[in-house]
């Protein structure tokens, strides 16, 4: 399979060189059975690799079991991660299969790992290595075969040196680790991202995708984006829902603007956009006043239209009223024309009586 193939097989979006050397990486390590972490900020898309290393694995017709470390009670955590026994703990009325049981034979993804409490990192520690654990109040033990992929958003080795997560589990985890860049590190990517979401959006909503100005894409690729990619996602599909005219235009993500612009400032971060704050504010009130000086000539263009066509509507509607006396003159004067005189033959044509037609000559002084 090619890098393209495996991009549009797992929905990855992207053709900057840091997309495309990491997925280089995870389609040679997902064929391995070595345990992969998967580093990188909110958003950037980890559940995605997670997703497409057991896809490609030889485990894909086994499960991939997700569990998110943050989300699970500590109380819980355990039982839920390597099941318990019935009556192993008040209220375990069942016995109960862990998620290790469950994934058996297939991938079990740990998200958000540096939640992990110290106690249940070193029972983690101990099946990656043996391969067996013991269910919550079993006597023997349970044999899984199971791949772990981990993610976290934590820099781990900042958890180690602070004591909250142990080395040795820190090193087992990292045997391969994935980066995945943020998204401000690979702008050339969102337009593509953009237009992806766009289409799938339209697509899924059943309306026809809205075009996007070089000026809101322009926005779009300046904006830092600290939420990543569902960031963006999310800031696409509620601008078209809002969009009224099939158009997403800079002042769609003017909302964009300021928080975060104040929060780079703030945090002397790189500063993405060329310009300061302030610049940008004033672009922001130019743009807003363009904006309403172009509505304002498009509406008045618009009235003026509407009273061309009024006024035009009504001259039609009286030249298309010719009043009866008119056309019974015009008639006589044609039959009169046509007959060259012959007032006979004229009456004939006009089928009346000769003697109305002499009248009529006179009351219309032909
Ligand atoms: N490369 C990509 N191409 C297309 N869509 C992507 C890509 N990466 C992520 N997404 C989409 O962005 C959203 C967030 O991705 P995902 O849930 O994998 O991020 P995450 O890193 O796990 O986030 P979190 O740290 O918040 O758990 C999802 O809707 C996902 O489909
Ligand atoms: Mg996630």
């Amino acid at each position: 399979m090619t890098i393209e193939q495996f991009k549009k097989q797992y929905g990855i979006i992207g053709n900057t060189k840091e997309i495309n050397d990491l997925i280089d990486i995870t389609m040679q390590v997902a064929k391995s059975e070595i345990s992969v972490l998967i580093y990188g900020e909110s958003g950037v898309g980890k559940e995605v690799f997670a997703q497409a290393i057991h896809g490609f694995s030889n485990r894909a017709d086994k499960q991939l079991v997700s569990v998110n470390c943050g989300a699970i009670p500590e109380g819980i955590l355990e039982s839920e991660l390597f099941g318990h026994k019935r009556g192993s703990f008040t209220g375990a009325t069942d016995s109960r299969k862990g998620y290790f049981e469950i994934a058996d034979g297939g991938t079990l993804f740990l998200d958000e790992i540096a939640e992990l409490p110290l106690t249940t990192q070193v029972k983690l520690l101990r099946v990656i290595e043996t391969k067996e654990f013991m269910r919550l109040g079993a006597e023997t033990v349970t044999k899984v075969d199971v791949r772990i992929i981990t993610a976290t958003n934590k820099d781990l080795q900042k958890e180690v040196d602070a004591g909250r997560f142990r080395e040795d589990l820190y090193f087992r985890l990292k045997a391969v680790t994935l980066g995945i860049p943020p998204l401000r590190k690979r702008r050339s990517d969102i337009a593509q991202l953009v237009d992806h979401f766009i289409n799938s959006y339209a697509d899924a909503n059943k309306r026809r995708p809205p075009k996007i100005t070089e000026d809101a894409l322009n926005v779009l690729e300046n904006y830092p984006w600290p939420g990543n990619i569902r960031e963006l996602k999310n800031t696409i599909e509620t601008a078209i829902a809002l969009d009224r005219d099939d158009l997403l235009d800079a002042y769609a993500f003017s909302s964009l603007h300021n928080e975060p612009v104040a929060e780079i400032s703030n945090r002397n971060l790189p500063i993405f956009l060329k310009r300061t704050p302030e610049e940008v504010d004033r672009e922001l009130m130019y743009r807003a006043l363009f904006e309403i000086k172009k509505d304002l000539i498009e509406l008045k263009d618009l009235f003026y239209q509407r009273q061309n066509e009024i006024y035009n509507e009504n001259k039609r509607s009286q030249q298309q009223i010719i009043p009866l006396d008119e056309l019974e003159k015009e008639a006589i004067k044609s039959a009169l024309d046509v007959t060259r005189g012959n007032k006979r033959n004229a009456a004939k044509l006009l089928k009346i009586s000769e003697r109305t037609l002499y009248r009529k000559i006179k009351e219309y002084e032909l």
